[in-house]
């Protein structure tokens, strides 16, 4: 087996904002590259974003401004999290540097040397949010009945990519690797697909400027998933001087990708490759998605988490290790708040963290702080052997959430075995239990480090902080030395030990998080911050005079109130504003509403329009109007 160890991220579109289903392909590669490392391979883990393109075009001209300023502002929120993600990437790709474009114009002149473009005129639907061309049959009143996105007709000339001469050569690479593709249920959907016939694939755009000139001849761009796919070899330096990297490194041991673009990557992308002599990757995992109330997260929907507040409130372990254990690596998952607090309790909080607290604090208040001489009595020994044995089986087979079950067993061992030896009693028996005392604690300890480099790819903070805990910082990292019993010295003095993850009281953190007004709080984000004066023009706001107030019955935050809005008759809205004012005291108060705000209903009653407030910690202050302005006036 190669000693180097190559792992890419699909490279994300610049415009939205990172989601928990962005962030989870990137901790996932990310894991197992830390865990390549430890393994002692050479690793390259690749990630970076993909900037070209017609949603792209779009999305910047709806914020009245230029694509790479769009591209700019977003690849910085990218950077910031991944820093905050302590994501361990190598480089990281944009798709309007030079180097990618040289590596883009390199693969197409490749191809059309072999013979395998030709020049055409495509007509036919759009998918602009996959960006990908649909077939007439998939297509009813105007959306892709596969997707359910909506498409668009194009008629335009393009040069086009012989795929469908690719069919029988990808047949072949599926059945001479079966392991090419994982899990096996998408393999079998890719080979299915295949075997239905390809089409030739149309490779450049004459409608959009936004892309990568087409080599000879400008008036086209090169279809963004051919630039998009180059980008796994452009950043080894394929096609410039220096290719050392792409040698070293080329073909990639594994693509990790969403099960939504499986096919770019098990189908157009290895016919592109062997169309230009290249080799193919070994291996493209295709990953579930996050849903949120079984849907499929996405900013269409609505209904995206963003992993912001989670990393503030809770630290980027705790959602690392949540996203990696909650999902079976390869299907859906819901993602819930419940879930999320009942794993940091349960797992972080109590198995890992109270385990590690009641050790260190025992060993500090019955051994001074230091670490006795090695003891391989009792089961620990054992347990932390197999946890380590069934730890490498499931990684090796890319089924990290049973990787971590692993190494939860062990915790639970190690809780069942202080609870049954019960080191206090020890402690209080005198010199004839001081060496049963001095064994269990080392057992403990030692099942401890083990824990903490087993931990390291998914919690490299944590696996860490409690490295340093326990005096072993300085010990080997290399997994086969480093979990190797009795690594642990005597003599070892212990550091002061902080709790690893504080308990949360769930209840409260659910009201909290619900007073806050949830459910869709993302963060703000730079491309959020700003609107052009058009969008802002869409929200009509107008003056209006309280003419009736009363509480929402059963309620203990919502008032009904009728507001004069200058259309005769007045209109009736709900707001969260009855626990901070008196409904007499609205009365004939002029205030500030959002008018054309589609109608809700909160608690059964009808809400046709929203108040302005200012939000001091949830409380509200009512935006006020200064002057009898007549109601209905606007305001901008
Ligand atoms: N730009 C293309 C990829 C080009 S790779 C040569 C793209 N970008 S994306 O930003 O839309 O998606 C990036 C990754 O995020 C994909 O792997 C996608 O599957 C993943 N996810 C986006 N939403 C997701 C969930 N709700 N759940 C899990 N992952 C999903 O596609």
């Amino acid at each position: 087996m190669s000693d180097t160890f190559y792992i890419t991220t699909p490279i994300y579109y610049v415009n939205d904002m990172p989601h928990i289903g962005h962030i989870y392909t990137t901790v996932m590669a990310d894991a197992i590259a830390r865990y390549q490392r430890l393994n002692g391979h050479r690793v390259y883990f690749l990630t970076g974003t993909d900037e070209h393109g017609q949603k792209i075009e779009k999305a910047a001209r709806s914020q009245g401004i230029e694509p790479i300023q769009l591209a700019d502002r977003v690849v910085a929120r990218y950077h910031d999290l991944w820093r905050a993600l302590t994501i361990s990437h190598d480089d990281f790709i944009r798709t309007t540097q030079p180097r990618h474009q040289r590596a883009v114009a390199e693969i197409i002149e490749r191809i059309t040397t072999a013979g395998d473009i030709y020049k055409g005129s495509y007509e036919g639907w759009y998918d602009t949010r996959d960006e990908a061309f649909v077939p007439d049959s998939q297509v009813k009143d105007g959306v892709d009945t596969e997707s359910g996105h909506p498409v668009e007709r194009l008629a335009e000339p393009s040069y086009f990519f012989r795929l469908s001469a690719f069919a029988d050569r990808l047949l072949e690479w599926y059945r001479t690797n079966p392991d090419c593709i994982r899990p096996k249920s998408r393999y079998n959907e890719v080979v299915r697909f295949v075997e239905g016939g390809l089409k030739d694939l149309s490779i450049s755009r004459t409608s959009l400027k936004w892309g990568v000139p087409y080599p000879g001849d400008p008036e086209h761009v090169v279809y963004v998933w051919l630039d998009a796919l180059t980008n796994y070899i452009s950043a080894l330096g394929f096609g410039s001087d220096d290719d050392a990297r792409y040698r070293q490194f080329w073909p990639a041991s594994i693509h990790l990708v969403g099960k939504d673009i499986l096919r770019f990557h098990c189908v157009y992308w290895p016919a592109f490759l062997m169309s230009a002599g290249l080799s193919v990757p070994q291996r493209v995992f295709g990953h579930g998605w996050w849903l949120q109330d079984d849907a499929k997260m996405s900013k269409s929907v609505g209904n995206v988490v963003r992993p912001d507040h989670l990393i503030n409130r809770f630290g980027a372990d705790a959602l690392r290790y949540f996203v990696a254990r909650e999902m079976s690596f390869g299907q859906d998952a819901n993602f819930s708040d419940e879930a999320f607090l009942e794993r940091y309790n349960a797992d972080l909080a109590n198995a890992l963290g109270n385990t590690a607290s009641r050790t260190t604090a025992m060993t500090d208040r019955y051994l001074d702080g230091v670490a006795p001489a090695p003891s391989t009595d009792g089961p620990i020994p054992e347990a932390a052997a197999t946890a380590v044995a069934r730890y490498r089986e499931h990684m090796d087979a890319l089924e990290p959430h049973r990787a971590l079950e692993a190494v939860w067993q062990l915790l639970a061992t190690l809780n069942g075995f202080l609870q049954e030896r019960q080191p206090w009693s020890l402690a209080k028996g005198g010199d004839s239990a001081r060496a049963e005392l001095e064994s269990v604690l080392y057992c403990s300890l030692e099942g401890l480090r083990i824990v903490s480099i087993l931990i390291t790819p998914f919690m490299p903070t944590i696996a860490t902080e409690l490295q340093t805990q326990l005096g072993a910082a300085d010990l080997p990292t290399n997994l086969d030395d480093a979990v190797r019993w009795g690594g642990l010295p005597a003599g070892t003095r212990l550091k002061d030990a902080r709790p690893l993850f504080p308990r949360v009281d769930i209840a409260a953190y659910l009201k909290e998080a619900d007073v806050e007004s949830k459910p869709d709080t993302p963060a703000p984000s730079p491309a959020e911050e700003l609107v052009s004066i058009d969008q802002f023009a869409q929200v009509k706001l107008k003056v209006g005079l309280v003419t009736e107030a009363e509480r929402v019955p059963k309620s203990k935050k919502l008032m009904r109130i009728m507001v004069d809005l200058g259309e005769g008759a007045p209109r009736q809205l709900v707001a969260g504003i009855a626990e901070r004012y008196e409904p007499e005291a609205l009365v004939g108060r002029r205030i500030v509403v959002v008018a054309n705000l589609q109608p809700a209903k909160l608690m059964g009653v009808e809400s046709r329009g929203m108040l302005l407030a200012a939000s001091v910690d949830g409380d509200p202050f009512l935006l006020s109007v200064d002057g009898d302005v007549p109601p209905g006036t606007g305001v901008r």
